[in-house]
């Protein structure tokens, strides 16, 4: 069994990783621009646009192509993403460029003559592979939000494809673990040697070839011409799905983002299809009437509300989100007041809620792991937060032969069958069923937060399931606890998904003592040894920019003057 559900991949990761300390801070301040990722030569792409002159959106198009080529396991030109944009003089906005199903796919396209899930077909290998959506959505960013030439913002990512780049101790231990899928379903890739060691340096000719054709014909470069056929010809060679038409009808879209209030806070975050902006709207809501500064970081009392307000949310999640495009996701009535004040009415401190009692909410109406994450904020006080991924680390595991660049396994964010779970161990029902066309449930959560409506905070993560519950805990660190962002992004986290019904903790999270006390009041715990890796930028009341990457991933950087 090649793939196991998140809950398992986090414990397995427990024992091949080094043991995260959290109390390292990764961070520095700027005064005029910061740049939060996964890669230093990503955020020193980001930084380098910057001096030249250019916007939060150009560094965000030369960083994530910088990142396809020197972040393969998440980094991507095969994959999708979210964008939240808060411009300095207008309003939010958000663009998704999710992956979506080819026309060919069917909603059981992964059970057997049986009915049953066939086990890592919707996780390796080619039929995985959804319709990419991240070369379309960085032009669509320029197209509206740019300032330099295109060509220019691609051509930093040429240089890395082709003079190379050295290989992280991080990267090394990754690109080992997959060795294995990567030999079984490639001729070759530039990974393919498991005997690298750190400091090696990898040259990707095939894919400054593909970047090459995307600067000189911008999106068209992928999506038709010599980078369509080898992504078609890579399909029919391993069964795939997607066809020409399906890459030339890809659109990214414009959206209005989710908002709400807490306090003096406005969170910004994505709408669906990604599941993140609700979600964690919704836990917000249920958790302001609590007095969580007064109770105390991962106090009984904290620990309790939050994972309750996690439960719900995420009961609500596998109910009624999915692509808005093909089911009335009752994104209103998720959101409204009432509903949500109602939601916490049955929680008592006496004693552990059980999922079980807790299904989706009854709304008054019906309307409707490995991923990445960077926060930019310029001169100009423009706030870029993206979430990208190619679902697993190097997606499908399927590299385009003659194209250099790994294709996304995001196909398994659908629900393949009701109530069985994903690599994440989320359920879905309906709303995410699999519909040609339709983009699959996201938890990405690109957020920007407003303090009394000026920018405050830029933040998101990769990390699967665990994402919106990482971005509210970072959030409530630094307004709830009173900790400084470096401190809020590296304290241990816990999270709830409602199924299954336990409490995933970090190894550091929940001191001996908290533990006790909620396994007497009924919750089930299992330690993982990390979970989400924020990326995230604070406004500091005198205005500078304090930029905080995670010490869960050793290759996570901050940039910026
Ligand atoms: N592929 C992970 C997510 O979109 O939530």
């Amino acid at each position: 069994m090649k793939y196991l559900p998140l809950l398992a991949l986090l414990i397995l990761g427990c024992r091949e990783s080094p043991r995260v300390d959290y109390t390292a801070e990764k961070s520095a301040t700027y005064s005029t621009v910061a740049i939060a990722g996964p890669h230093p030569l990503a955020t020193q792409t980001a930084e380098a646009v910057l001096r030249r002159g250019g916007n939060a959106i150009d560094a965000a198009v030369a960083m994530q192509l910088a990142m396809a080529v020197v972040y393969p396991r998440a980094g991507n030109i095969g994959g999708g993403g979210f964008l939240v944009y808060r411009p300095a003089d207008g309003p939010a906005i958000a663009l998704d460029y999710r992956e979506v199903a080819p026309a060919a796919a069917h909603r059981d396209m992964y059970l057997d003559s049986a009915g049953n899930v066939t086990e890592g077909l919707s996780t390796l290998g080619h039929l995985a592979v959804g319709v990419p959506g991240t070369v379309a959505g960085i032009a669509a960013m320029h197209e509206r939000f740019g300032s330099l030439p295109w060509a220019e913002l691609v051509q930093p990512a040429i240089d890395l494809a082709d003079g190379g780049y050295r290989l992280s101790e991080a990267e090394i231990e990754r690109l080992k673990r997959y060795h294995d899928d990567f030999a079984a379903l490639n001729e070759e890739t530039p990974f393919n040697d498991s005997s690298r060691v750190a400091g090696t340096l990898v040259q990707q000719p095939d894919l400054a070839a593909t970047l090459i054709r995307i600067r000189d014909e911008g999106a068209a470069g992928f999506y038709e011409g010599a980078t369509a056929d080898l992504i078609v010809a890579e399909m029919e060679s391993g069964g795939g799905l997607i066809t020409r038409e399906d890459l030339r009808q890809y659109a990214p879209k414009w959206k209005a983002p989710i908002t709400k209030e807490y306090k003096e806070f406005r969170l910004i975050s994505m709408p669906p299809s990604s599941s993140g902006g609700v979600a964690l709207s919704q836990m917000a809501e249920m958790i302001e009437p609590f007095p969580l500064s007064e109770y105390g970081f991962q106090s009984v009392r904290s620990v309790q509300v939050i994972a309750e307000a996690m439960r719900r949310a995420y009961a609500d999640r596998a109910e009624y989100l999915g692509d808005a495009d093909f089911y009335p996701v009752p994104v209103d009535s998720l959101l409204r007041d009432e509903y949500l004040l109602n939601r916490m009415a049955d929680f008592s401190f006496d004693t552990a809620g059980t999922s079980a009692a807790i299904a989706a909410g009854n709304l008054p109406m019906k309307e409707t792991f490995e991923t990445t994450h960077i926060s930019i904020v310029d001169s100009l006080g423009n706030a870029v937060s993206i979430t990208t991924t190619l679902n697993g680390n190097f997606g499908s595991k399927v590299m385009v032969d003659g194209g250099g660049f790994f294709l996304n396994n995001e196909m398994d964010d659908f629900s393949a069958k009701p109530g069985v779970p994903n690599m994440f161990g989320l359920v879905g029902k309906e709303a995410n069923a699999i519909q040609p066309g339709k983009r699959m449930l996201s938890s990405m959560t690109p957020t920007i937060v407003e303090r009394n409506g000026e920018l405050f905070l830029v933040l998101g993560a990769p990390g699967g399931s665990t994402i919106i519950t990482a971005v509210l805990q970072t959030f409530l660190n630094v307004t709830e606890y009173g900790m400084d962002l470096p401190a809020a992004v590296a304290a241990p986290r816990f999270h709830h998904q409602w199924l299954p019904d336990e409490i995933l903790y970090e190894s550091d999270a929940l001191s001996g003592g908290v533990l006790d006390s909620l396994k007497t009041l009924g919750y089930r715990f299992r330690e993982v040894n990390s979970m989400a890796v924020i990326k995230a930028i604070r406004v500091l009341h005198d205005g500078r920019l304090q930029a905080a990457a995670d010490p869960r991933n050793p290759d996570d950087d901050v940039a910026g003057y």
